[in-house]
C-alpha cells in the first residue's frame, strides 16, 4: 500500500513531513519533490533500505545513488570534502548540483554501487529540505521513476510508475527545473562535468578555472568504454517509438516535420512557434524556441505524453548545446539512442 499525501510546497506542514521522516527512519521508501525532479528516498546509512530502492525502481545495483543533505557542511558526516567543494557549495547550494567525493564508512557500498566515492547534493526545495532535516540523516534518492523511463517532474508521474511499490508519495506540485541536477567530480583543482543540468558549464567556470566535460555527456561511448558515471551507460528516458532528432536550420526542420506528417504515422515534439505550420494531431509543444528553461521543464513530461499517441516514429529538434541547452541535448540524445538526422 502506498500512502499519497499532498503538502504545501512553499511551507510544508510539519506533522505531514514528520510522518514521512518516520518512514525513512524505519527503513521505508518515500518519494518527494525536489527543485529538479522527484526523488525516491531512503535512509542513506541503511544498506537494506538502499536495496529496497533498487528493487522498487528495477534499477541495476551497480548504478549508485545520490545522497541528499540538509546543509552543505553535513557532507562531512558522509564524505571527505575539500576547499573546492565549499567553493561550489557557496556558489550553488542549496540548489541543483551534485558533487562526487571520496566516501566515508557511514555510507554503505550498496548506496554507492560498490564505489569508494559518494554523490552529495543539498536540494533547495522546501519539502526536500524539511524532510531531510526531520529524518535527521542523509536521504539516498535516485529519480522516482521506473528504471529507463523519464524522470518524474509531477507527482502523477511518480504515482503512475511507483504506486504500490513504495511506502509514501509526497505530492508537492510540479518541479521547477524539470531536469536532474548537474553532477561534477572533483579531481584536485579541476572539475569533470559528468551530467549537465541547471548549473551550467559557464557557471562552473566562474568557480573553477578548469572544467572538463566527460565524453559521455555529448557522445556515444564505444562498446568497451567505461563511463565516469555508471548511470551514463544505461538506456534512458526512451519513449516507446524511436525518437529522431533533426539537425538543421529551423525552417528546414519544420518543413521536414510537416512532410513526415503526410507520409508517416509520426509524433512531433516542437517549439511553440512551429505549431501553426504543422498538423495539430500527435503534436506536443515544449516552449518557445529561445526559452531553453521552459523546454527543460517540459521535456520529460513530453517524453511520457508522446507514448500515448501510438506513433511509429517521433521527431524533435536537436537542441543547441549552450547554457541549460547542454542538459537538454544530453537527455535528448540519450532518449533518441543518439539518432540524429541532418536536414
Ligand atoms: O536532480 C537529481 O540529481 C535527482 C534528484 C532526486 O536529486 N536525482 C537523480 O538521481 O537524478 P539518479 O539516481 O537518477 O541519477 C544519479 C546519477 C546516476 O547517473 C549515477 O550513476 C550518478 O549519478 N552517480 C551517483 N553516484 C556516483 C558516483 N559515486 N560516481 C559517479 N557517478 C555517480
Ligand atoms: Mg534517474
Amino acid at each position: 500500500m502506498t500512502e499519497i499525501i499532498t503538502v504545501n510546497a512553499e511551507q510544508p506542514e510539519t506533522d505531514k513531513l514528520q510522518a514521512a521522516a518516520d518512514i525513512i527512519r524505519a527503513g521505508g521508501l518515500v518519494a518527494f519533490p525536489t527543485e529538479t525532479v522527484y526523488g525516491l528516498g531512503a535512509d542513506a546509512t541503511d544498506a537494506d533500505a538502499a536495496k529496497k530502492i533498487y528493487a522498487a525502481k528495477g534499477r541495476p545495483s551497480d548504478n549508485p545513488l545520490i545522497i541528499h543533505v540538509a546543509a552543505p557542511s553535513d557532507a562531512e558526516l558522509y564524505a571527505h570534502t575539500c576547499e573546492l567543494y565549499y567553493r561550489l557549495a557557496k556558489a550553488f547550494m542549496p540548489g541543483p548540483i551534485t558533487v562526487i567525493l571520496p566516501k566515508k564508512n557511514t555510507v554503505p557500498h550498496s548506496v554507492t554501487g560498490g564505489l569508494d566515492t559518494v554523490a552529495v547534493r543539498c536540494p533547495s526545495h522546501p519539502v526536500a529540505s524539511a524532510l531531510i532535516s526531520a529524518a535527521g540523516v542523509a536521504i539516498a534518492a535516485p529519480s522516482a521513476n521506473l528504471s529507463g523511463s523519464p524522470s518524474p517532474t509531477k507527482a502523477e508521474h511518480v504515482i503512475s510508475d511507483l504506486s504500490g511499490r513504495v511506502d509514501m508519495i509526497i505530492d508537492g506540485g510540479e518541479c521547477e527545473i524539470g531536469l536532474e541536477s548537474t553532477i561534477v567530480k572533483i579531481d584536485g583543482d579541476s572539475l569533470t562535468l559528468l551530467r549537465p543540468g541547471a548549473v551550467t558549464y559557464d557557471a562552473l567556470l566562474c568557480v573553477c578555472e578548469s572544467v572538463n566535460i566527460a565524453p559521455a555527456v555529448t557522445e556515444q561511448l564505444g562498446e568497451n568504454e567505461r563511463p565516469l558515471s555508471p548511470g551514463m551507460k544505461y538506456r534512458h528516458y526512451a519513449p516507446k517509438a524511436p525518437l529522431i532528432l533533426l539537425d538543421g536550420a529551423a525552417s528546414e526542420v519544420v518543413a521536414y516535420m510537416r512532410k513526415a506528417q503526410d507520409s508517416q504515422n509520426c509524433a512531433i515534439i516542437c517549439y511553440d512557434e512551429d505549431a501553426s505550420e504543422l498538423i495539430s494531431d500527435k503534436l506536443i509543444t515544449i516552449g518557445a524556441r529561445d526559452d531553453l528553461e521552459a523546454q527543460a521543464n517540459a521535456l520529460f513530461g513530453a517524453l511520457r505524453e508522446v507514448n500515448g499517441f501510438d506513433a511509429e516514429v517521433i521527431y524533435a529538434h536537436l537542441p543547441p548545446k549552450e547554457g541549460i541547452g547542454l542538459a537538454l541535448y544530453n537527455r535528448m540524445i540519450r532518449a533518441a539512442a543518439h539518432t540524429i538526422k541532418k536536414v
